[in-house]
Formats: C-alpha cells, sequence, structure tokens
C-alpha cells in the first residue's frame, strides 16, 4: 500500500502483533533493512516512511510492495504535524531513522539543509517517540563524528570530533537522540557504521561513482592525493546489523558498526579497474585514474572497534571479493536503474569519497 503525508491514517492494521517505522526507507540501507524485516517478521507491520528525495527510489522497495505487512508513506520528517499524526495514529514500537542528507560533498553546499533535516528532523521524530509509547528507537549516525583518525581505532567511548558540515549535523542529532534517553527515557540506541556498499546505492558515493564511470569508459577520479581511506561494509552485513541491535541491543548504548577491511580510495579505484576492464598491469591501471581538485577538509580515515556489537553476536560475513562482485554484477545487470541523465551527468563530477 502506498500513502502520502497529506492523507488521513486510518486506524493501525488489525492482525500484527507489532509496527516498526522505518524512516529513509527508499535509500540505500533503509530500503535493504525494510525488506530484510518485512521477509523476517511477517507478523510484523512494517510502515516505510521516505520524501523521496533525488537519491532515493521506490523501486529499492519492489521485492517486498505487493506484501500484506509492508505500507510505504511518502513524507517529511521536518514536518511535526505529519509525524505527530502517523505516531498517534500507529501504535509504532519500533523505530529506525535512516532519513537524512547524506552525501557528505552537498554538506559544504548546503549545510543549512543537512542542519534543517538532519537535526530538526530527528528532534521532530523523537518529539512524537517520546509521547507514543515507543519501544525502541534506533538513530543511525556514522563513523564520521568521529573526525579524523588518530593511532588507535575509535570505539565507542572516543570524543565525537566531526570535521565536516555533514559529520556535524549527525553528531549533533545523535547527542539529541541520547538526550532524550537520559531526560525522558525515550528508549534510544545508537549505531555509527563505518563505509556501506552494495545494490542499490545512488551514484554519487565513491564505489558506484566508480563502477558507473568506468561503464562510461570514463576514468575514475580521485580527489587530491587519494591517500585517504576507508572502512567497507556489504550492506546485508549491515542490515543483519541493524536487526542484531534492535533485538539485543542495551538501551541507552551507541554500537559501533565496523569492519577491520580497509582501502585507499586509489586502491579501491585500482581494485573497481582491474575488475571492470580485466586490465593488470600498473601503467594500463593507472590510465584510468585521473586526480583533481580535494574538497575542503578529508579525513584519512574511521577505524572503529566494534567489540560490543561482537559481545551481540554479530561479525561481518562477506568478504570484500564476494560483495564487490555481487555489486558490479548488480550494476551490469541494471545499468539504467538511476536512469535520470542527471545522476549520470553528476557522476562525472568529482564527487566526495565518503
Ligand atoms: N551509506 C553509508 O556508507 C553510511 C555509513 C554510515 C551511516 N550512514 C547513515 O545511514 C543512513 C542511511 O544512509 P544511506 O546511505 O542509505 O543514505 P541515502 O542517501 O541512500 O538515503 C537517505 C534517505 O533519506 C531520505 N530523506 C532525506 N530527507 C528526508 C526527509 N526530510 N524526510 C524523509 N526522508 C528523507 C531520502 O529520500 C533517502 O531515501 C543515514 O542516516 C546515514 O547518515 C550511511
Amino acid at each position: 500500500m502506498e500513502m502520502c503525508e497529506n492523507e488521513h491514517f486510518a486506524s493501525p492494521q488489525k492482525g500484527f502483533s507489532k509496527t516498526v517505522l522505518v524512516t529513509g526507507a527508499a535509500g540505500f540501507i533503509g530500503s535493504h533493512v525494510v525488506i530484510a524485516l518485512v521477509e523476517k517478521y511477517p507478523e510484523w507491520n512494517v510502515i516505510a516512511l521516505d520524501k523521496l528525495d533525488y537519491c532515493s527510489s521506490l523501486k529499492n522497495l519492489t521485492p517486498v510492495e505487493h506484501r500484506a505487512n509492508y505500507t510505504f508513506v511518502q513524507g517529511d520528517v521536518c514536518n511535526p504535524f505529519f509525524i505527530n499524526h502517523l505516531f498517534a495514529s500507529q501504535n509504532i514500537d519500533i523505530v529506525f531513522h535512516f532519513a537524512a542528507q547524506t552525501h557528505v560533498e552537498n554538506s559544504f553546499l548546503f549545510p543549512a539543509e543537512f542542519t534543517r533535516v538532519n537535526v530538526d528532523g530527528t528532534s521532530v521524530l523523537l518529539n512524537a517517540a517520546r509521547h507514543s509509547g515507543v519501544q525502541r528507537f534506533i538513530h543511525v549516525s556514522t563513523d564520521e563524528v568521529y573526525g579524523d583518525r588518530t593511532d588507535r581505532a575509535f570505539d565507542e567511548l572516543c570524543p565525537r570530533r566531526p570535521t565536516n558540515p555533514y559529520s556535524v549535523s549527525k553528531a549533533t542529532a545523535e547527542c539529541t537522540a541520547l538526550s532524550y534517553w537520559k531526560k525522558h527515557q525515550l528508549p534510544v540506541i545508537v549505531t555509527r557504521s563505518n563505509n556501506v556498499y552494495g545494490p542499490h546505492q545512488y551514484l554519487e558515493k565513491v564505489i558506484p561513482r566508480f563502477i558507473s564511470l568506468l561503464q562510461q569508459n570514463k576514468k575514475c577520479t580521485i580527489q587530491g592525493s587519494g591517500l585517504q581511506s576507508r572502512h567497507f561494509l556489504y550492506v546485508d552485513d549491515v542490515t543483519e546489523a541493524f536487526l542484531t541491535v534492535m533485538e539485543k541491543g542495551m538501551l541507552g548504548e551507541i554500537y559501533n558498526i565496523g569492519t577491520t577491511f580497509e582501502l585507499a580510495v586509489t586502491q579501491l579505484a585500482r581494485e573497481l579497474i582491474k575488475m571492470m576492464k580485466n586490465l593488470s598491469l600498473d601503467v594500463d591501471v593507472d590510465n584510468w585514474l585521473e586526480f583533481v581538485e580535494d574538497r575542503p577538509c578529508q579525513d584519512l580515515g574511521y577505524p572503529l572497534v566494534s567489540h560490543k556489537l561482537h559481545g551481540l553476536g554479530w561479525r561481518p560475513r562477506v568478504s570484500w571479493e564476494d560483495g564487490i562482485r555481487r555489486t558490479i554484477d548488480w550494476y551490469k545487470e541494471n545499468p539504467h536503474y538511476w536512469l535520470e541523465t542527471e545522476a549520470l551527468e553528476q557522476c562525472s563530477q568529482p564527487l566526495a569519497e565518503g
């Protein structure tokens, strides 16, 4: 079923034991989590909420669109009238809050929009949840709140030192979420994940951007030295981490979702070039690299310690070789998924490696 925010919501659907709200549900990670919830918990009612911004697609939710325990609602988390009405009418038990402005490069151009959606939108949700008896509010944050790497990996007690408008907005949002736990006992759990990759990701993020450029026979554009590195988790592993936190996470706690698998951005480009262009000689690979101007502030990396989440039984299971092969295959099989020329044009520009 599909609805939009100015419709009047009927009473909650009967016959379900729980209702879960997923915000940012038509985006990359949110859609994978919605599909997992709908399939794993047929006795739960899953409400997928999204504004349908440029980086989202209802196609991401096609696998569950006809399922009886799934409803899509188009709406904005920044609209308190809509959000309050949603919570007041639907008896929501669990919230996964993924909705956000997520592209670091854009945050330098539109910092106020990042504050509005990521900070103010989160406050609107927290406030509505507080008055409605929610049992779990899983607030999705990012490794970027730790800021640039130091001499040791970050655990959940490390201070927040965000360095760009995106990570500042995410750090502020998670502080707000945790303040609702401390002040109002709203059952909040915060997650901080490394970079996620896999099928359906919008082309602005580094792995789909490189894949898309190579599909168009264009060079991989690398900002600055390319020595900045990222830790990459396959989306199925991250989905599993979210279900683990939902089932076993302690209220008021923060959980890193990390991997030890790390690649410098130049190395990442080289691997993708080798795989997609069937090249092995360094000199041939180098022909597909183009170094461009760096963005204003570029963290070198975000190594995480994830012992707390390991203690709940979660470990990443998908190897890089397997995950990147599945990802490349998916983009090859779906070359027109993000068909809009705007997306493909954007992909030719040096965007963020975030
Ligand atoms: N992708 C990663 O590598 C990564 C890593 C760590 C944390 N995260 C966090 O995970 C969450 C999801 O990331 P993603 O990669 O799936 O992002 P995404 O950009 O693919 O999806 C974000 C979704 O939020 C929606 N949205 C934006 N503004 C909205 C609003 N005002 N109201 C309702 N919906 C709105 C968009 O339409 C989109 O579907 C974000 O909070 C992000 O900060 C992502």
